[in-house]
């Protein structure tokens, strides 16, 4: 026993390590389960008394001088790890942070909001499910009027004199402005519409939609028209052109139908405009007088203007995306595209 402790002593003095891996394996060799330390300490438990009493000291400061050798040799290797330098290499470039991208839809919205607030217009909201008073009603579509069939309806509760349904334009949020605002009003409706509407590449049953109304003494066509034109052009580009079509709307009298120039061919004529030279861009009107009534404004003094717009439609003419459902199926590829885009 004696001569096995000197024998351990002696390698504990010239034990020498270089790595933390080398000093771990001198640690399990001397002190692990099957060590040769721990080992003897197994031989002393069933050594007599006397014995006990020869080894017990010496054993002890065996043990010591192991585990006081491992620990410095931890610590040293630490340090002089530390003082060659981090072992990370700060010089290299940091992981690229993938930021998220705005959805083209947002962007479009952004620009529009920004191109009326430009113009003294404020933004409301308004709830997704809507009363049929708010959408149709003080939009002066009297019930049963063949004018609803214009919009396939999603009823979230039938059988009521003021059934609940998903809004089908943010229009019911221009009446509730009229309801609340003072006037003269000046507002913009962004918002997110529903209709029953078959999926296709050309429509979708969820869209995006702005709409406009400004109300004062003395608004006329031209107004409206010169509204129009301005924010074609800010949108658009300077050398956009509008026409209006004759159109119909049962809130607006009277209505049209607005067209930019094809900012793809000038007017030459390509497949995005079909040859024609002009995309449609939105619906528009005077407001009619009902509507004005129905919403407590006295309509012999006050008169306004309304328009509406899809941003998935306008988008699609930014972007040249051919399919209406790109927008909402939120595959990455396509999302991606837009990220140069993103304001931070
Ligand atoms: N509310 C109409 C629609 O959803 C758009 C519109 C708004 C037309 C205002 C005229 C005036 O199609």
């Amino acid at each position: 026993m004696k001569q096995r402790i000197e024998q351990i002593l002696a390698e504990i003095n010239e034990l020498k390590c270089k790595t933390q891996k080398e000093v771990e394996e001198a640690r399990v060799r001397l002190l692990g389960k099957k060590g040769e330390v721990t080992r003897l300490f197994e031989e002393f438990r069933t050594m007599d008394k006397e014995r006990k009493k020869e080894f017990g000291r010496s054993l002890n400061e065996l043990k010591q001088a192991a585990q006081n050798k491992i620990e410095e040799y931890k610590n040293s290797i630490g340090e002089e790890a530390n003082a060659a330098g981090p072992k990370e290499d700060l010089t290299m470039p940091g992981d690229a942070f993938e930021l998220g991208s705005r959805h083209p839809v947002s962007i479009v919205r952004q620009e529009i909001v920004d191109i009326f607030r430009k113009f003294g217009y404020d933004v409301a909201e308004g709830p997704e499910i809507e009363d049929d008073y708010h959408v149709f009603e003080a939009l002066n579509f009297p019930p049963n009027h063949p004018a609803r069939d214009m919009q396939d309806t999603f009823f979230v509760s039938a059988g009521h004199p003021n059934p609940l349904l998903l809004r089908t334009h943010t229009s019911s949020v221009q009446v509730r402005a009229m309801e609340n605002m003072k006037l003269p009003i000046r507002v913009i409706c962004p918002g997110r519409v529903f209709r029953n509407e078959a999926i296709s590449a050309r429509a979708h049953c969820i869209f995006h939609q702005v709409e406009g109304l400004y109300i004062d003494e003395d608004v006329t066509f031209a107004d409206l028209k010169q509204a129009i034109l301005l924010f074609a052009r800010e949108m658009f580009g300077p050398e956009t052109e509008i026409r209006m079509r004759p159109s119909y709307f049962p809130f607006t009298e009277p209505s049209a139908e607005v067209d930019v120039s094809c900012n793809i061919c000038h007017g030459k004529g390509c497949n995005i405009c079909k040859g024609t030279g002009w995309l449609e861009i939105m619906g528009c009107g005077m407001v009619d007088p009902n509507v004005l009534e129905a919403s407590g404004i006295d309509s012999k003094k006050y008169s306004g203007f309304a328009f509406g717009m899809g941003l998935e439609r306008i988008a699609m003419l930014k972007w040249r995306v051919n399919d209406l459902r790109h927008y909402f199926e939120n595959d990455m590829r396509f999302l991606k595209e837009f990220n140069t885009s993103i304001e931070v």
